[in-house]
């Protein structure tokens, strides 16, 4: 959640009276994810403060347009020229190597952006390559392809590097994100390094990464370089070298440039915009992505690029949308508030593009829903108002907790109740995961939903691991637990016997 401050004392005492009523009090818990209790929190505070802050210059690698392309983004210093090319081999000593040349532009003061594809990538590959900035090539880095056609993904929620602010830790210090240091950030940054190291110490053939928004939290705007030690923690673990990351522009990303800068985006569609960016979409084997800038109301323009993105893609096997707001979710700060403000618009959709699963972040806790279609009826659009009401077409402002805003909003029917898997089923599924560092916990909304089939809120970083191939796609979730792996709900599978489109 974001912006309450822009509306002072009116908000404060709203949600004063949310509290007292016991409504929908905004509720960010006492619960974090305290990393100075790790035992190797001192040596990290020694490397955050004299290197991890100060380098904006980690690149970030992205899925490309499809499996046979990578995309790079990486800043260098705006003093000298850009040289944005990247260099790519199969052998360690770079000898081979095909050079890829992209392209630069300015961003934040004192850096470029730079930005550059490589192509013809094979499946079952280690590849080595090296990124310039300006003129000097970087330290020789690696990531490896998988099976194009039968591969797994890790799926996180929420990493939002500096949230922790506020908090105090075991030490007694107040976490802040107005210092250089950020303190929030180094706390979250850690947590982010364990997680992903977790993570593919249990799934070393993991190809890519999908984040569901909020990679960052300080929601400064336009060119403000506010948030870059916050993208500097997020894109100092090793593993963001080596591992693609697909990420969806959030609340906390959406209204500053830098979310540009540091990603590249394959198919960028320019619809769907806000200050970070758009919609876009990637192919990857078996399945057809799209990712959604929900921040953004306008669902005509969603629409439009769902629908270029099908026309590219048009035969495989799995859709799979991903988007930061959770429609369908069921945490106590969004699920029945502003993360449904385009639920009578989108689920419609869903249906009409026959998505088979929506990847949500944005509630803090986690979810699997039943698999759900339109119950296709007209019900109202709503648009964003503030951050306690929302508006119809008509300009009428409807509180978040008002029952004709809730009732519109029951515009979906339970298509499928089935656990374990479904084969060939007719609805979507929507998965909500909860933050996988930990920096912000949610409660669960007192009364769950009647579209949740499982949900969970333990205080525990979490991430989900989906293997996809033609036939199949599963989805299991672990929580991490004091170091402890566990698997919070059991596997969920969907399947098809078919795989042509309806
Ligand atoms: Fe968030």
């Amino acid at each position: 959640m974001n912006g309450r401050k822009k509306y002072g004392a009116a908000v404060i005492s709203v949600a004063l009276t949310l509290v007292l009523a016991g409504g929908y009090a905004y509720a960010a818990t006492q619960h974090f994810a305290d990393s100075t209790k790790d035992g190797a929190w001192d040596s990290w505070v020694q490397k955050w403060d004299s290197q991890v802050s100060r380098d904006y210059e980690k690149v970030a690698l992205t899925p490309g347009a499809d499996e046979t392309q990578m995309n790079f983004a990486w800043y260098s210093k705006a003093d000298g020229t850009a040289t944005p090319k990247i260099e790519l081999s199969t052998s360690s000593d770079m000898s081979g190597a095909a050079v890829f040349e992209g392209g630069a532009s300015q961003a934040i003061d004192g850096y470029m952006s730079n930005k550059a594809t490589a192509t013809a990538l094979k499946e079952n590959t280690t590849y080595f390559y090296r990124y310039y900035k300006n003129g000097m090539p970087s330290q020789t880095a690696s990531f490896k392809t998988h099976s194009f056609n039968s591969y797994t993904m890790l799926y996180v929620g929420d990493p939002q590097i500096g949230a922790s602010k506020g908090q105090t830790t075991s030490r007694g210090d107040k976490l802040e994100n107005a210092s250089a240091l950020n303190t929030a950030a180094r706390n979250d940054s850690f947590s982010w390094n364990k997680t992903l190291n977790t993570a593919m110490g249990a799934n070393p053939d993991i190809s890519f990464v999908l984040s569901a928004g909020d990679q960052i939290n300080k929601n400064v705007e336009g060119r403000d370089p506010g948030n870059e030690v916050e993208y500097a923690g997020f894109l100092s673990p090793d593993w963001m070298q080596k591992l693609p990351v697909a990420t969806t522009i959030g609340n906390h990303d959406s209204t500053n440039e830098s979310y540009s800068y540091h990603f590249n985006n394959p198919h960028d569609t320019q619809l769907g915009k806000t200050t970070a960016g758009g919609d876009y979409f990637y192919k990857y084997g078996p399945a057809l992505y799209v990712v959604l800038n929900t921040n953004n109301y306008n669902c005509a323009e969603h629409e439009l690029a769902i629908k270029q993105a099908v026309a590219a893609y048009p035969d495989t096997s799995w859709r799979i949308v991903m988007i930061h707001q959770d429609i369908y979710g069921s945490g106590l700060d969004h699920s029945d508030s502003d993360g449904i403000v385009l639920r009578s618009q989108l689920t419609p959709l869903m249906d009409k593009y026959d998505v088979d699963v929506v990847l949500q972040g944005h509630d803090h806790t986690y979810s699997r829903s039943y698999l759900l279609k339109s119950d296709s009826k007209t019900h109202s659009k709503y648009d964003f108002y503030d951050w306690d009401n929302v508006k119809d077409e008509a300009g009428n402002v409807f509180p978040y907790n008002n029952t004709a805003y809730q009732d519109e909003n029951n515009c979906y029917t339970i298509a499928n109740t089935m656990s374990g898997s479904v084969t060939n089923a007719d609805g979507t599924l929507y998965m909500e995961a909860n933050s996988s560092t930990g920096s912000k916990y949610y409660e669960l909304i007192p009364t769950q939903q009647d579209y949740i089939a499982v949900r969970n809120q333990n205080w525990n970083p979490t991430y989900s691991v989906i293997h996809v191939n033609q036939n199949s796609f599963s989805i299991d979730t672990y929580e991490i637990a004091g170091g402890q792996l566990q698997k919070i709900d059991q596997t969920f599978t969907l399947k098809k016997t078919s795989t042509s489109r309806r």
